[in-house]
This record gives C-alpha cells, structure tokens and sequence, in this order.
C-alpha cells in the first residue's frame, strides 16, 4: 500500500479489501478511527506513514475475520467497558441477560450478601453484579491465568472490589454464597469446528469446548453448586439451547434443589439455568 497516504484514498482501499464484509465503508471507518485515534479526518487530510501502516494491519486483520474486541482490546457490556486482552474470551451480549438475571437476585440477597462468578474470563458477570450491591461482597474464579488478570485489571479500572483468584470450577473457593453465576465453556465437541470463523479462531478453546455433549461443565456446576449455596441461594447458568432436558433431569435427580426452572433469551430460546437450593 505504498500509494495511498490521504483519509479518503486510505478509505476507498480499505473497501475494496472490505468488499466481502457486511459493511465495508463502516468497517473502513472504524478502522481508520482505531489506527488514528481521530474520530472525524477530512478526505484530504493526510495520514502519517506510522497511522497508515497501522491501519493496513487493521483492515487486513478484519478481512481474516478477525472480531472488533480482539483488534480494539476492548468491549462494551451493560453501562461499562472492559478490557479483552489477546486469549481471554470476549463477552457476548447474550450474557448480559444473565448479568441482569444475577443482578436481580443479588439485590434481593440479605445485608452482607456474597455472590461467586465461577470461569469469570474477562470479569464481566462478576463485575455487574459487584456494581449491583456495592455492599455485597463479589469472588471470581477462572481455570486460566490470563483471565484472571483481565478480571483483576477490569476490576481496578472500574473501581469495584472482587476477590478474583485461579481455580478449577470450586477448588479453591470457600465459604456460601447467595448467589452463583456462570457462562461456561458448553460447546459440544464435535460442533467446535463448525463455529463461526470469529469465534473458532480468537475465542480460547478452553472457554468454548464443554466435552463430547457441550454438558460437562454444566452439568459439574449443577452437581457441586449446593454445597456452596446459603439454603436458599440461586444457581444461575447459561446453556446451550439443547441442554436443558439433561441439566433439568440431573437437577431432578438432587435432593438439593427446591426448585428448578429454565429461562428463555430475548429471543425465546431456552438459555438459562435457574435453581434454588433447599
Ligand atoms: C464462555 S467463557 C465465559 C467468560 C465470562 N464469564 C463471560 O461471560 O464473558 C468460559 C470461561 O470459563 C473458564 N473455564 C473453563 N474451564 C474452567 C474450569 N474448569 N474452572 C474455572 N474456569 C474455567 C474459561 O477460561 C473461560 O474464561
């Protein structure tokens, strides 16, 4: 790209690199944006050797289907923003109907309240409900060590308090909670290499494999959760569209759960474990 060097010949190129996106000229815009950090650039103004060489990168970047949070580090979920560094998984806006979900419950939850966010990746559900009662007290955990600091620096950032610490689903997390919350990974196995190409290749495979039937980890959570649950206390998960026969039979096979429900998306699909311990 030795040719163009203006904003407006750095745009046409960068549609044409575009052309098989959704919206090449918005794309190209965004990306000139992120390479300059100028918001608004006149067709003529000129673009600095070290912006446009950037910009390349990014609009290449884009054309392999790399997604907007991986290129930007960063991604807006409810009223805040969170950083995604390179292999922490990037939160879905479907997990913010969870986040509101969790919230709900944790702001019903007596003085003194503790909620646990278990496979926190960036910290977003543990986040939200931390800004939900901002007297209650919020852990997170997570197999990966990087999502462990991304949480934590999220968490700074934002100015909440978590305690975030490294573990296997609840090895090393102890006392009760009010209530507990996760997206885990829930992907069947075989479905893996199906995935879109944005998710299969810059979402951590370890956030997404959840075993040969997707139901591994959920149905683990649904198996240990009561022990860390207040009698009374919440376990919300979000699933796959196929799991709730299996999780609401393996919950039905407990004696720990008092009642069990599953709750619909936006859109109607079965997406949400809802249990409630004895
Ligand atoms: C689908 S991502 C969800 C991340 C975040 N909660 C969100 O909604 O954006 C699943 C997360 O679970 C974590 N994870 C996978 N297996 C785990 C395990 N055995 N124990 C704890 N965390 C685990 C992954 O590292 C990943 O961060």
């Amino acid at each position: 790209m030795r040719g163009p060097t203006t904003a407006g010949q750095l745009l046409a190129w960068a549609k044409e690199v575009l052309a098989r996106c959704p919206e090449p000229a918005r794309e190209a815009r965004r990306a000139l944006v992120l390479a300059t950090g100028h918001p608004h650039l006149f067709p003529e103004e000129k673009v600095s050797r070290f912006e446009r060489g950037r910009f390349r990168r990014i609009v290449e970047a884009r054309a392999r289907g790399v997604p907007w949070p991986a290129l930007e580090e960063t991604t807006a979920f409810l009223d805040f923003e969170v950083l995604v560094p390179p292999g922490v998984f990037i939160p879905r806006p479907e997990t913010e109907e969870l986040a509101e979900l969790a919230s709900a419950e944790f702001r019903r939850a007596p003085p003194g309240a503790r909620a646990l966010d278990i496979g926190t990746g960036t910290g977003v559900l543990a986040i939200a409900l931390a800004r939900a009662r901002p007297d209650g007290e919020v852990w997170a955990v997570d197999i990966s060590l990087r999502a462990v600091r991304a949480a934590c620096r999220n968490a700074r950032r934002l100015g909440v308090h978590i305690e975030v610490r490294r573990s296997d689903g609840f090895s090393r997390v102890f006392g009760t909670f009010h209530v507990i919350v996760a997206n885990p990974p829930y992907v069947a196995r075989n479905e893996l290499r199906r995935l879109p190409k944005e998710v299969r290749n810059f979402d951590p495979r370890r956030a997404l494999d959840g075993g040969p039937d997707g139901l591994g980890f959920l149905r683990r959570l649904v198996q240990e959760a009561p022990t860390f649950l207040v009698p009374g206390g919440v376990l919300l998960l979000e699933m796959g569209i196929r799991h709730e026969e299996a999780l609401w039979r393996t919950a039905q096979e407990m004696e720990e759960w008092r009642e069990v429900r599953v709750l619909p998306d936006l859109s109607g699909r079965p997406r949400f474990f809802w249990g409630r311990r004895c």
